[in-house]
């Protein structure tokens, strides 16, 4: 059924212009006084009172009352063209009782009278071709005009376009072109829109050679008499909007990608083949067919002399500010809706990323060769979610803040710059490792002596950095007071952090006692790892972080790790017998833990299991974890469960004390 439609409309425009060129005839008897450069027309032009064609075509005649015509009421065509008519009387058709052709073009028309065609039910052809028309009255056009089939604007002053021909529910062809029409509207009081084309109606219309350049997608409704949203709705007629100077920019994107997705693409009228004229370079490309859909952007008010550029095909705002001579980031840029923001700063003397206004928008970053000295950790941070790519190479920076983990060491670049290799760079290790095999990680930095190291490789024993902790201990004897006063303090606001530390120092184990450590189920692991193990970053700490520290160092923990330690046979009751068989059931929680199925269902089992009070325990890998965690079902999940963060620095002692007491040595390797 969808696909004939396109037929269809094929077959019903054919079928419109055979029928046009049969209307009109000249019905005899006639009066014919073409010609003949009279002035005026009076009532004795008629003895025959029964003439059914009147043509006064060709004269100089400038005004008609309708008496004249009150003794000829059998007309049926009228031909008043090529005269100099610049007014018409309201009543001039009144006599008239079956005029079906009227003709007056050439003339001086500027406007029409309202009640023009009131009760002209039997009008078929209606030219006002080449007048001086600037607007149509509002009811002008009406629903009574049941056999109109032709309607000739053209080569006139139109400058607005109002749905006549979807008003008159026939099967019209309304020529429009020639005008200078640029927008559409549709106040018209007879007009609603609802059931229109119900009956299938067949429209043309000519809209060539108009002043139309750029679209709106308001236009849409006029046009083509469908909500634009009601994508159910066949549409009947596609109107000729070619020959005009169209502009393609972003504001034809929503149309183009819309009817990129539908088969009026496909069917075979010239109606859609509308050309661009604006931007040069995609002047006389189709703008349904040959013109990408990246390319329809605008540009916006440009700052500091960059291209500001809006490309909502990638929801985007794309900002080239490259070689500028800028000393700062732009203090604000324009930015449409929802769009993210791609940012090319290359070869400025930008001297510090600053935590500007638009940061939560930026999806890219290009600061490479500028006089960057300092980056605001709290610029990083507000990037945080959106932020994909980070370019910071040949600058001038020392130090990174710890916040630029936001993203991970493949998606962002730090070479060509004068890295320091201090204490409280050591971080930068495990960034730069954590990232994939094919990422070059040569990446350098330089001792106070000159001595340069590659980042991946440091570590506190090898800068030194463990002499200072010596001495800021021996300091921190002399203020032991301070500290005995701060751990009082702590003691009362911390009981649990107090009790982990106590722990750690003394062994000493303070336990809220867990009914699964009591009883004598067998149970073979300590502990259950849940986790995303197709995120690469968690699956690589998993492994080569929180089971190395676990298994290996003591107390020796036995760890379920479902990738490694499942056997052959159901995965799922594998799992959920793995989870049975666990005093604790450890979930991950990462960025896309819960679109995982078998965290989903390991998550959702954990919750069902039995005794399951301080046995199952959260961690949170990351700030998107802790977001994560803020909503359902998550909260209440974690409502009353020990919750532990991977920055926190206790860390490791809260999760050594949450595991099981007493455990079996029996270590496997990975
Ligand atoms: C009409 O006027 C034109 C110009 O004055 C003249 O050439 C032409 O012969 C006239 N026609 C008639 C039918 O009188
Ligand atoms: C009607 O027109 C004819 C020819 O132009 C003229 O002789 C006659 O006087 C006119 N009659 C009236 C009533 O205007
Ligand atoms: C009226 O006369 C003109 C000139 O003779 C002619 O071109 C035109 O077709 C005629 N109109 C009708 C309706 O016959
Ligand atoms: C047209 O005719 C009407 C009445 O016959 C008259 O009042 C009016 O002034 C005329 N207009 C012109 C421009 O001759
Ligand atoms: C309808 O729209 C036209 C053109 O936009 C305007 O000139 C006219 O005043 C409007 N009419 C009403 C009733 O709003
Ligand atoms: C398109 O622009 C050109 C050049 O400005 C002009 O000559 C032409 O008339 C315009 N076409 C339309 C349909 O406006
Ligand atoms: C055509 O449209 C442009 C802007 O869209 C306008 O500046 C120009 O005046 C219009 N031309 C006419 C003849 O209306
Ligand atoms: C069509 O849908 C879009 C997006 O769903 C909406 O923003 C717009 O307002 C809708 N337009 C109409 C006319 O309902
Ligand atoms: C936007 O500006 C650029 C550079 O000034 C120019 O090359 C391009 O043609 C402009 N695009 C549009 C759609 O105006
Ligand atoms: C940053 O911009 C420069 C200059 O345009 C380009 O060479 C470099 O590849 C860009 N960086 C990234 C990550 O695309
Ligand atoms: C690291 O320490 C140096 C001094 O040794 C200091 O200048 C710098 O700001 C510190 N960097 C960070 C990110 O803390």
């Amino acid at each position: 059924m969808r696909n004939t439609i396109p037929f269809l409309i094929v077959l019903l425009v054919e079928l419109s212009i055979l029928r046009v060129v049969s209307l009109c005839s000249t019905y005899p008897p006639q009066v014919d006084l073409s010609i003949q450069n009279r002035t005026s027309i009076n009532k004795s032009d008629f003895p025959n009172t029964n003439v059914r064609t009147v043509n006064l075509s060709y004269n100089l005649i400038s005004n008609l009352s309708s008496d004249t015509f009150s003794s000829v009421i059998f007309v049926q065509n009228l031909d008043l063209s090529h005269n100099w008519i610049t007014e018409l009387s309201g009543d001039l058709l009144s006599p008239f009782v079956r005029l079906s052709c009227l003709h007056i073009s050439n003339n001086r028309l500027e406007e029409l009278p309202e009640t023009f065609l009131e009760n002209k039910v039997y009008l078929e052809k209606l030219d006002l071709s080449h007048n001086n028309l600037r607007s149509i009255p509002e009811r002008f056009f009406h629903r009574n005009l049941q056999h109109l089939i032709v309607v000739d604007l053209s080569w006139n002053h139109l400058v607005t376009y109002q749905p006549w021909p979807l008003l008159l529910r026939t099967s019209v062809h309304f020529d429009l072109s020639y005008n200078k029409i640029s927008t559409t509207s549709h106040n018209l009081s007879e007009m609603t829109f609802t059931n229109l084309h119900e009956f299938g109606y067949d429209i043309t219309m000519n809209l060539q050679f108009n002043n139309f350049t750029q679209w709106n997608e308001f236009f849409y409704k006029d046009l083509f008499g469908v909500d634009i949203n009601d994508t159910a709705k066949p549409i009947y007629s596609i109107p000729d909007l070619r020959n005009n100077n169209w502009t393609c920019d972003c504001n034809f994107y929503n149309r183009v990608s819309a009817m990129h997705k539908s088969f009026y693409l496909y069917s075979k009228t010239d109606y859609l083949k509308i050309k661009c004229y604006n931007p040069p370079h995609l002047r006389d490309k189709r703008v349904f067919y040959d013109v990408a859909l990246n390319e329809f952007v605008c540009n916006l008010t440009s700052i500091d002399n960059c291209l500001v550029q809006d490309i909502p095909n990638m929801n985007t705002v794309y900002v080239d500010c490259r070689r500028r001579g800028l000393t700062t980031m732009p203090k604000s840029l324009p930015l449409p809706d929802g769009r993210k923001l791609s940012l090319n700063f290359h070869g400025n003397s930008i001297r510090s990323l600053d935590s500007v206004e638009y940061a939560e928008k930026i999806e890219s970053l290009n600061l490479s060769n500028n006089a960057l000295q300092f980056i605001d950790g709290n610029a990083l941070r507000r990037m945080n979610n959106v932020i994909k790519e980070l370019d910071l190479r040949q600058n001038s920076l020392k130090y990174l803040p710890k916040e630029i983990n936001v993203l991970p060491f493949e998606k962002t670049h730090v070479e060509d710059n004068p890295l320091s290799c201090d204490c409280n760079m050591t971080w930068m290790a495990d960034w730069v490792n954590l990232a994939p095999g094919y990422r070059d990680k040569s990446v350098q930095c330089t001792e106070v002596n000159g001595d340069r190291h590659l980042i991946k490789e440091l570590t506190e024993r090898l800068l030194n950095c463990t002499n200072d902790i010596l001495i800021a201990v021996s300091v921190s004897l002399g203020i032991l007071l301070v500290i005995i006063i701060i751990i009082v303090i702590t003691v009362k606001r911390c009981p649990y952090e107090t009790k982990v530390i106590l722990f750690k120092i003394f062994r000493i184990h303070p336990r809220d006692k867990y009914v699964v450590d009591n009883n004598d189920h067998d149970m073979d692991n300590d502990a259950y790892i849940s986790y995303d193990a197709k995120d690469f970053h968690v699956q690589q700490w998993t492994r080569e972080v929180l089971v190395k520290k676990l298994e290996g160092k003591k107390p020796f923990f036995k760890l379920f790790v479902p990738e490694r330690n499942i056997g052959v046979g159901p995965e799922a009751e594998l799992r959920a017998e793995a989870m049975e068989k666990s005093k604790r059931i450890i979930i991950l929680l990462s960025a896309h833990y819960s679109e995982q199925d078998w965290c989903a269902f390991e998550s959702n089992a954990a919750e069902s299991m039995s005794e399951n009070k301080g046995r199952v325990l959260y961690i949170l890998y990351d700030n998107k974890a802790v977001d994560i965690s803020k909503h359902e079902p998550w909260q209440s999940r974690m409502n009353e469960r020990r919750v532990l963060w991977l920055d926190d620095r206790l860390f490791w002692s809260k999760l050594r004390y949450e595991l099981p007491l007493k455990s079996r040595v029996q270590i496997q390797n990975m």
